[in-house]
């Protein structure tokens, strides 16, 4: 069975970018697919992170994973957390010394997270680095995410090709897999840019574990054009393509035929019905995480999840290890 894998930061309650770009997609593959889950916590802290919060965020994550659909009980489903797998570290610190610092301070994200931390840390820099550990220890096939993380993957990718031509085979090359639909949520507030967990105006990212009412209020209240017209054009109408976009993931429905239903009526009446499709879906959510947190199954999926996972990473460094000439032959 070929391989999946994908990480999702616990740097703040999931939003509904998250659902789309990443969530969806691994509850859609993940019949087909040996499936690698984890809560990369080692990455929240490149930026400042509460640690009550954080432990909390990662058990949350794994809850509203579950409820959204992952299904722990798949034998060929694993997840686990980041921190607990040493090897990640260790391997991220052999990239590290393998990537020229350029190719880290031209990233997308590094440069617009670096310009929000003005003491930003190196860890900020490296991430890149400790992002295609996580993937290269397990030769995915694919990495699904938003189009966000499209760079980071092709950065793993050179270098497992440049590792592979200068010591040898070591890593599959993973390829991203981006979906059709919603690789791109957008701000509500600002349609520009993306949907983030750690956003601060209220208003501008809807949360898996949003209240329904809240979820009506931002969906009624973002942010569109003045022309009052319904059409997909993502430069133009990024707020009408954006609410197009989010009823076509929780619908299920092409971009299309969303616009075949709504074109010629009011942004009114596609913000109800955004609202309603949203609604509709992830309040079951709400209700299915709050079985599993009161469930106490969460400890024995994460123990299962690290130590198998801890298996595959250690023979995989093993070998890294011995080709970079460290230790003993
Ligand atoms: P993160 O935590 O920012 O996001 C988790 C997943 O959600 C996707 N995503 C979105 N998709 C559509 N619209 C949005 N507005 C939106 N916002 C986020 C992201 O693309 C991602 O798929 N660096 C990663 C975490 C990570 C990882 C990995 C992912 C660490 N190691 C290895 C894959 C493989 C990140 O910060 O994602």
């Amino acid at each position: 069975m070929d391989r999946l894998l994908t990480g999702l930061q616990p740097s703040g309650s999931l939003t509904i970018g998250n659902y789309a770009g990443g969530i969806s997609q691994i509850v859609n593959y993940q019949k087909d697919y040996e499936t690698f889950l984890f809560v990369p916590d080692m990455h929240a802290i490149t930026v400042p992170q509460d640690p009550e919060a954080l432990h909390r965020n990662i058990i949350n994550a794994i809850a509203m994973y579950i409820a959204c659909g992952v299904d722990p009980n798949l034998e060929n489903m694993h997840i686990y957390i980041q921190s607990e797998n040493l090897y990640h570290a260790n391997l991220s610190w052999i990239f590290e010394c393998h990537t020229p610092h350029g190719d880290l301070t031209r990233m997308h994200q590094f440069k617009a997270k670096s310009a929000l931390h003005e003491a930003f840390t190196e860890g900020l820099v490296t991430y890149p680095d400790l992002m295609a550990a996580d993937i290269l220890l397990y030769d995915p096939k694919y990495v699904p995410t938003g189009i966000d993380q499209k760079q980071h993957v092709e950065l793993a990718r050179n270098l497992a090709i440049r590792f592979n031509n200068r010591y040898g085979e070591l890593f599959r090359i993973p390829e991203p897999l981006i979906p059709t639909i919603g690789a791109k949520i957008r701000d509500l507030q600002n349609p520009e840019q993306k949907m983030s967990k750690s956003t601060d105006n209220p208003k501008a990212s809807v949360f898996l574990s949003d209240p329904e009412k809240t979820i009506r209020k931002k969906i009624m209240s973002a942010v569109t054009d003045s022309d009052g017209i319904i059409k997909f054009d993502e430069e133009n109408k990024p707020g009408v393509s954006n609410l197009l976009t989010i009823y076509s993931v929780f619908t299920g429905s092409t971009i299309e035929d969303a616009v075949a239903k709504f074109e010629g009526g009011g942004y009114g009446d596609l913000k109800k019905a955004v609202a309603e499709a949203v609604v509709s879906k992830v309040v079951p959510f709400q209700d299915k995480y709050n079985e599993v947190m009161n469930s106490g199954i969460i400890d024995d999926i994460l123990d299962a999840g690290r130590d198998y996972t801890i298996e595959i990473a250690r023979e995989k460094y093993e070998l890294v290890r011995k080709a970079v000439g460290f230790g003993r032959i």
